[in-house]
């Protein structure tokens, strides 16, 4: 273990884990998601899960992470053989994650070539420009294979300087470019509908369902639930304050979520466009903002797409890190072999996965290849991942053991240790048992129920054969 890659630098680590964390989950999945699942309400418990489920488990992979300095699977494995399960099933959710995240990270990259080739020239034609795109058979496909193969020489190339390098550069200009957007929608006439639709909470708009879309949209967002941050945790250095990290990750990541929300919806109720669009918000506000405002608005855009793409990357390379990670420690994969065999696997995935977006390929109780992957891990695997994780630390791992981790053996304070410890141990383990079960019931009345199911049935499945993972 002692050589073990470490980061380059304490902004180098935070970088890296909130570049993880910052991604298309922020921009692409939040805004659209809390459009589909009624605005204000979902958003309010997105931040209450965020707060107290999201940063205390993301406190718990830093923290299992270091002290075990093994990555997902090696840290459970390394306890207790029967919990290996908990780290594979990471892995898997890697693997499925990352057989649809490459696609939209194809779109976005598509778009940046797009947009200053004309794309803006005509505003009413943006959205169905989209819509071609995407369900089109060669172009996202070929977009795809560039966005994996950037993927590919990231992580090829090791951690401190692949990594790190490409998460310090873009974040910044993401950020300003947000709020840039933000500012323009928000002088829109009609805009404040989009700032009351987002945070005014409707809460009759509350079911299982939207609770759970809250739950799955924390923990992915915040890349937690599968050992992405445990394997993250692994290469960091021991002088680290971990739970000053974990806050500022979660801040930041939220902190985007929010900012991304404020430059869609105010410019969409301007624009008249439907909140529950889809996914296809913000390939079609951002670039319709922008046809207004002439010249610039093409630079803009532009950029966006290119910061957007650098942002979906810095957590593609984490998700495809997990899967590497667990073949260099547990199965002596060489790196270069590891990243080249796993990144194939997941490009068969990404065939299925965009495909499916217009309508060609298999279907499992009328979902395609991109709804089931999605709904598996961000519905499922994620949330349960996270669980197992809290119940294998409050249950399994020693206590002072725990508090010697956090507080670095004693030479940083973290007050909130106990309460921290009741979460993790019993309040965090109850209530996603709790929303998953009613998210689950709720998806049989929208057919997605049956999926979820088979998704469960996996995790037991995996557990079962544990010993042998
Ligand atoms: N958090 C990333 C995003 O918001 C996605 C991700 C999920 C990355 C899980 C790693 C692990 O885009």
């Amino acid at each position: 273990m002692e050589n073990r890659e470490n980061w380059g630098s304490r902004l180098g680590f935070i970088m890296a884990a909130a570049g993880s964390a910052v991604g298309l989950g922020n921009i692409w999945k939040f805004p659209f998601t809390a459009g589909q699942n009624g605005g204000g309400a979902f958003v309010l418990v997105y931040l209450f899960f965020v707060a107290i489920i999201g940063f205390s488990v993301m406190l718990t992979e830093f923290a299992v992470g270091r002290r075990r300095s093994l990555a997902a699977v090696g840290a459970f494995k390394s306890v207790d053989r029967r919990w290996t399960f908990a780290g594979v099933l990471g892995v898997l959710s890697g693997f499925l994650i990352m057989g649809f995240y490459p696609v939209v990270g194809g779109w976005a990259l598509a778009y940046v070539f797009k947009v200053p080739m004309g794309l803006l020239n005509n505003p009413d034609t943006i959205g169905d420009t989209f819509g071609g795109f995407i369900t089109g058979k060669t172009a996202p496909l070929m977009w795809m294979v560039v966005y994996l193969a950037l993927n590919i020489a990231i992580v090829a190339k090791g951690v401190s300087s692949g990594i790190e390098k490409a998460g310090k550069i873009l974040m910044p200009i993401l950020f300003s470019i947000l709020i840039i957007i933000a500012i323009k929608g928000l002088t829109l006439p009609g805009a404040m509908a989009g700032m009351e639709f987002l945070f005014k909470p409707d809460f009759s708009k509350l079911n299982g369902g939207v609770v759970l879309a809250a739950l799955g949209q924390a923990f992915f967002s915040l890349s937690l639930g599968m050992g992405c941050m445990i394997t993250y945790g692994s290469y960091l250095s021991k002088e680290e304050n971990l739970a000053e990290n974990a806050a500022i990750v979660t801040a930041m990541d939220t902190g985007v979520a929010l900012l991304a929300g404020i430059a869609m919806f105010p410019a969409m109720f301007a624009f008249g466009m439907e909140p529950a669009a889809g996914p296809g918000l913000v390939f079609v506000v951002v670039p319709t903002i922008f046809a207004k405002m002439g010249g610039a608005g093409m630079m803009f855009a532009t950029l966006f797409f290119v910061a957007l793409t650098t942002a979906a990357l810095t957590s593609s390379v984490s998700l495809l890190e997990v899967v590497v990670a667990y073949l260099i420690d547990e199965k002596k994969f060489s790196r270069v072999n590891a990243v080249l065999s796993s990144s194939a696997v997941m490009a068969v995935l990404c065939v299925l996965a965009s495909l499916s977006l217009g309508g060609t390929g298999p279907k499992l109780f009328g979902f395609g290849s991109f709804d089931i992957f999605d709904l598996l891990t961000d519905k499922i695997f994620l949330a349960i991942g996270g669980m197992l994780l809290c119940i294998f630390t409050g249950w399994v791992l020693k206590k002072d053991e725990l508090k010697e981790e956090i507080t670095n053996g004693g030479k940083i304070a973290f007050p909130l240790f106990d309460i921290w410890y009741g979460l993790v141990k019993f309040v965090i383990p109850v209530t996603i048992l709790l929303v998953a079960i009613s998210g689950i019931m709720d998806g049989f009345k929208s057919g997605s129920g049956a999926i979820m199911v088979m998704g469960v049935i996996i995790i037991g499945i995996f557990a079962a054969i544990s010993k042998k993972l």
